[in-house]
């Protein structure tokens, strides 16, 4: 039997400069593990809880203390762990912390711990990552769905400093016919809607947001925006609708207070927000909305839900955590979950949240966070998940790109055997 013999952490940068961990878990016959952690900006309520230093050291944001704790009482917690068995490793590191929000240790402590053992035991059973967690964790027969990509190409609300209420601005090839082709597509639009923005609104259109997307410069309104994206779909060579489509993710806590949202130089209610967006999706090719709502307001999701033929993406509603997402699973208050490993902080919890949404027949978007590092676990967990969606920025930017090639190099790895959803992006995980 294989075990986890030493679990060494340090503090590293993440894409916005911030301090974050990297854990290195090395097992018994020398195998190695290493994760490193994301970070979010717009973070929902309800996410388990990041643990930051305080005082003056990186304004704050620290890491040095859950640093400790990985190389403290977590590792005590998982020594002599098979982590082949990723559930047993995360049933320690749970008992380690049962605090509310794994705010005792911090969740991103935890997760470092979580993700680096389960990359470890593939590299110990010679897997790539995806197939350990297909067959080992998740008991699935070896059969795989590539994502496709929602990239998000125009970044506003928290990861831009711009006029757009709304977050992010995603282009979807669904009309590719593999993921080498998709991403193609995505290179092709982001970099004529660059050019074009810079033609029409000078060099500053140039600059770019958290998430590699443009930062917008110029842009007045949401449909301003999706106008650029529509001009630029068509200028690169593909249809609108047929080729890409769109979608958002509002992020609407973020222009959200006492009820009121605004947007757009306009104050609306919940009702007139939902008008809105139903007014978008008769204009525009849109067919996915994330958070429309704020992050409490399940009966709005759910009404929502009733009128719209669009996809419903809850983020900061369900934040990955199975007891919320079961309650937005009974109320029907989406049709899709949006999953971030580190809102949860353990590996298996994630992929049972991922797994109470499927069993309600939704979809499952895996996720990156606005602060990335070059690790790449989250494309090998949306091909093990079989989820057909994936949402991890535009184009550009190395703490983006890296997971679009991690997504190439698998489909390298499985020879090209592996469908691609294409339209079908919400539902095709059904048949795998
Ligand atoms: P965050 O944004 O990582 O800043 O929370 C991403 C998202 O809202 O989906
Ligand atoms: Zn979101």
């Amino acid at each position: 039997m294989v075990t986890i013999e030493k679990v060494h952490a340090i503090e590293i940068l993440d894409s916005r400069g911030n301090p974050t961990l990297m854990t290195r878990v090395t097992l018994s016959d020398g195998s190695v593990g290493v994760a490193k952690v994301p970070s979010g900006a717009s973070t929902g309520v309800n996410e388990a809880v990041e643990l930051r230093d305080g005082g003056s050291r990186y304004g704050g944001k620290g890491v040095l203390k859950a640093v400790k704790n990985v190389n403290t009482a977590l590792f005590e917690a998982v020594r002599g762990i098979d982590p082949t068995d990723l559930r047993a490793v995360d049933r320690a590191l749970l008992a380690a912390d049962p605090s509310k929000g794994k705010g005792r240790l911090g969740a991103n402590a935890i997760l470092s711990v979580s993700m680096a053992a389960a990359v470890a035991a593939a590299t110990h059973l010679g897997l790539p990552l995806f197939e350990y967690l297909r067959t080992s964790v998740l008991d699935k027969p070896a059969k795989y769905l590539q994502p496709v990509p929602m990239s998000n190409v125009i970044n506003g609300g928290a990861h831009a400093g711009n006029d757009l209420a709304i977050q992010e601005f995603m282009i979807l090839p669904v009309g590719a016919s593999d993921i080498r082709e998709a991403i193609r597509c995505l290179s092709e639009v982001y970099h004529v809607l660059g050019k074009n923005m810079i033609e029409k609104y000078g060099r500053m259109a140039k600059h770019v947001g958290d998430e590699g997307g443009y930062c917008g410069f110029g842009l007045r309104s949401t449909r301003d925006a999706l106008d650029e994206i529509v001009r630029a779909i068509s200028d690169a060579g593909y249809s609108p609708g047929d080729d890409v489509v769109l979608g958002i993710d509002a992020a609407a806590s973020g222009f959200h207070k006492n009820g009121t949202y605004t947007i757009d130089g306009q104050e609306m209610s919940a009702g007139e927000l939902l008008d809105f967006y139903i007014d978008l999706e008769k204009t525009y090719p849109l067919k996915t909305v994330e958070d429309p709502f704020d992050e409490t307001a399940f009966d709005d999701f759910a009404e929502y839900v009733r009128k719209t033929k669009v996809q419903v993406v809850t983020d900061d509603l369900t934040v990955s955590n199975p007891d919320i997402v079961r309650r937005a699973v009974e109320m029907v208050a989406g049709t899709a979950l949006l999953l971030k490993v580190n809102q949860i902080g353990t590996v298996t919890e994630a992929i049972d949240a991922a797994g109470i949404a499927n069993a309600a027949e939704w979809g499952v978007v895996v996720s990156h966070r606005s602060g990335e590092t070059g690790d790449t676990f989250i494309a090998d967990l949306a091909v093990a998940l079989g989820c057909g969606q994936i949402k991890t920025g535009a184009p550009a930017r190395s703490d983006r790109v890296e997971k679009y090639n991690r997504l190439l190099e698998i489909y390298d790895i499985l020879s090209g055997d592996c469908g691609y959803p294409g339209h079908d992006f919400r539902t095709a995980w059904r048949n795998y």
